[in-house]
């Protein structure tokens, strides 16, 4: 595959994929996604760092699609996006997220997906997907709450909070802040490289695994959320920089 929305750099054991789109912040597409997967699947089974570049590791789904998007194809957009973030726990090897700038919505579900995070102190973290009347759709209910708990997720996400670096490292939801954080992120790699290949492996497995994910669940509900008439109030709102006011109650 011609990769044509990211960055590849080899050395014997690391892998480093870099987000780099046209876009500044660097917003998720399928297609992005799946150039992801195809580096990560031919690289030989190195350790994985994958990180953004320019303003952001990656500010989410682009919303300008999502203002024409029927629920059928919400649904497929987040199956497809849930294919390829379970690929993640297949993969034999860590996957790390080196991230700086901002990791909002399907960005931070992509950066959630990766088996550690390691962040830049100015790091501005969310699952905002609720003030677009919408709810995230790629994993992120699931993960932030098996990473976070059920009370923080439920107010993360619930009141779509945006949160700092070192929030996210007292929630456990990032291991490390620094600088540098590519430079940790590649400390990390190599120490898990000297590391025994088959015992790395099953542990990664058994960290990973849990059987009673609700990912299909999370993909119907937010499908649903696209036939809901908050859907076109929120992402307007957000196009035209105006607050999103929603109803109340049920109708
Ligand atoms: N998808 C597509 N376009 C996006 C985007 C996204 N996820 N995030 C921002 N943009 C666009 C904005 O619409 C704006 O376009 P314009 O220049 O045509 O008006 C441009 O990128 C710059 O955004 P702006 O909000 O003006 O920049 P900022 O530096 O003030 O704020 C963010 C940056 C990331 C904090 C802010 O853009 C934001 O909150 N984005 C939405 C994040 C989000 O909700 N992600 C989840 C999506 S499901």
């Amino acid at each position: 595959m011609a990769y044509r929305e990211i960055g590849i750099e080899d050395t014997d054991q690391v892998r480093t994929i870099t987000i780099k789109r046209e876009n500044p912040l660097n917003p998720i597409t399928i297609d992005l996604l799946s150039e992801i997967q195809d580096a990560v699947s031919n690289s030989g089974e190195r350790i994985i760092i994958i990180t953004g570049s320019n303003k952001a590791f990656s500010a989410g789904a682009d919303i300008k699609g999502f203002m024409d998007m029927d629920s059928a194809k919400a649904y497929s957009f987040a199956m497809k996006g849930h294919e390829i973030m379970n690929f993640f726990n297949s993969y034999p090897r860590p996957i790390i997220a080196a991230i700086h700038g901002f990791a909002l919505g399907g960005g931070f579900e992509l950066a959630l997906a990766c088996d550690m995070r390691v962040a830049h102190p100015a790091t501005v973290f969310g699952l905002p997907e609720i003030t677009l009347g919408i709810l995230p759709g790629f994993g992120g209910t699931q993960r932030l709450t098996k990473i976070a708990g059920e009370g923080r997720a439920m107010d993360l996400i619930g009141r779509g909070l945006r949160f700092n670096a070192q929030e996210a490292l007292s929630m456990g939801i990032v291991n490390y802040i620094a600088e540098d954080y590519l430079g940790k992120s590649m400390e990390i790699a190599v120490d898990f490289a000297a590391k025994p290949i088959q015992s790395l492996k099953f542990v990664k497995h058994l960290v990973r695994s849990r059987p009673d994910d609700m990912y299909s669940m999370e993909a119907e509900y937010f499908a649903r959320s696209f036939d809901h008439p908050d859907r076109k109030a929120g992402i307007s709102a957000f196009l035209e920089k105006k607050p999103a006011r929603f109803a109340q109650r049920k109708q």
